[in-house]
């Protein structure tokens, strides 16, 4: 069996990755020691997802441990630094945060503090796969996870470190007979879905389709997927939803033709003091990822690009949440407070 773990913990060193950017041509893991290394990474999309992102922030705050010293002012710099690679994925930011909590509980020993960043860094990736476990049961047997279905980006193994949320739930429903087929985006400009879902759906050993991204709206329209399920960056307090570019426009035509729309995501996703999608900070990539790819270019050189790497999906349009508590229904502000609470 293929082995698509995309981290490990080296405690004491660093941390080894899967280098997503490669997949699937090429599975090159390479060894991250330095602050320096795990930011490149995480701006580069060698690790990606918002869960796996979460993990590979508590990682950087223990290698910035090792690195820099555990004392509270460097690792306040480090927590920055990390922070700064990417907004969207509220999960970076908030394991970072728990990371310094943690270490703060260990004292001022440097010995202490830095075994207490590797200790959380380890219970980060645990409680994923916790978590993880237990949102895939409970999202197994959604209405409509039927027949076919269809997903964007890559919500796998790979966006997780564990088993994945929308993409795990879709595996499940697949192993319990209930889904014969997974349509999957190519989610351009970084093709997740073409690179690393059909990988992924190829290693599970469930039937998988690849579409362009423009064929969605008329898959969708055609009544060949019994519902559209992807995973999420960060969801505020009124159920808005952000996630992989493109999600916005698969949730309302799938509105238009009466094809619910699901959002899987573990709490660590949720973010209470966001109000609304408003107020979601929306990375914004380079020009040069929408002209060309993996250093071929096929636009004129030098043209601009509108890239913004996610889109919000008001919460009017998601039929429901699958989290590792069970599925959230509309009106979503009062289940996501009890939830985050
Ligand atoms: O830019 P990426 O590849 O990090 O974007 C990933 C997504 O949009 C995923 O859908 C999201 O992080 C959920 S992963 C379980």
């Amino acid at each position: 069996m293929r082995d698509i773990t995309p981290i490990r913990i080296l405690p004491g060193t660093g941390i080894e990755v899967l280098d997503q950017t490669l997949l699937p041509r090429e599975e090159r893991r390479r060894r991250l020691t330095t602050v320096a290394q795990v930011g490149e990474a995480i701006r580069m999309l060698r690790v990606r997802g918002a869960p796996l992102l979460g993990v590979t922030g508590a990682c950087g705050m223990a290698i910035a441990g090792e690195e820099r010293g555990a004392g509270a002012e460097a690792l306040a710099r480090a927590a920055d630094e990390l922070k700064a690679t990417r907004p969207t994925a509220v999960d970076l930011g908030a394991m970072i945060d728990e990371a310094l909590a943690a270490v703060e509980g260990a004292g001022t020993g440097e010995e202490a503090r830095r075994k207490a960043l590797w200790a959380f860094a380890e219970r980060a990736l645990a409680r994923q796969r916790e978590r993880d476990g237990a949102l895939v049961r409970h999202g197994r047997d959604l209405p409509g996870l039927e027949g076919a279905v269809l997903t964007h980006c890559n919500t796998g193994g790979l966006a997780t470190g564990a088993a994945g949320t929308a993409l795990a739930v879709i595996a499940e429903a697949w192993r319990a007979g209930r889904l014969e087929r997974c349509y999957a985006t190519e989610t351009r400009p970084l093709l997740q879905g073409a690179r690393l879902t059909m990988w992924e759906l190829e290693a599970l050993g469930i039937p998988g389709t690849l579409l362009p991204d423009t064929a969605a709206a008329s898959l969708i329209a055609s009544g060949q997927v019994g519902a559209v399920i992807t995973g999420a960056d960060r969801i505020a307090a009124n159920g808005d939803g952000a996630n992989k570019v493109g999600t916005y426009g698969l949730a309302a035509v799938a509105a238009r033709h009466g094809v619910p729309f699901y959002l899987a995501a573990p709490t660590s996703t949720f973010d209470a003091a966001t109000p609304s999608g408003e107020a979601i900070p929306i990375e914004f990539r380079a020009d040069g990822e929408v002209g060309g790819f993996g250093g071929e270019r096929w636009s004129p050189d030098g043209g601009d690009a509108y890239n913004p790497a996610f889109d919000v999906t008001p919460a009017e349009l998601i039929a429901g949440i699958v989290t590792e508590h069970g599925v959230l229904r509309p009106p979503y502000g009062p289940a996501i407070a009890a939830l985050t609470g």
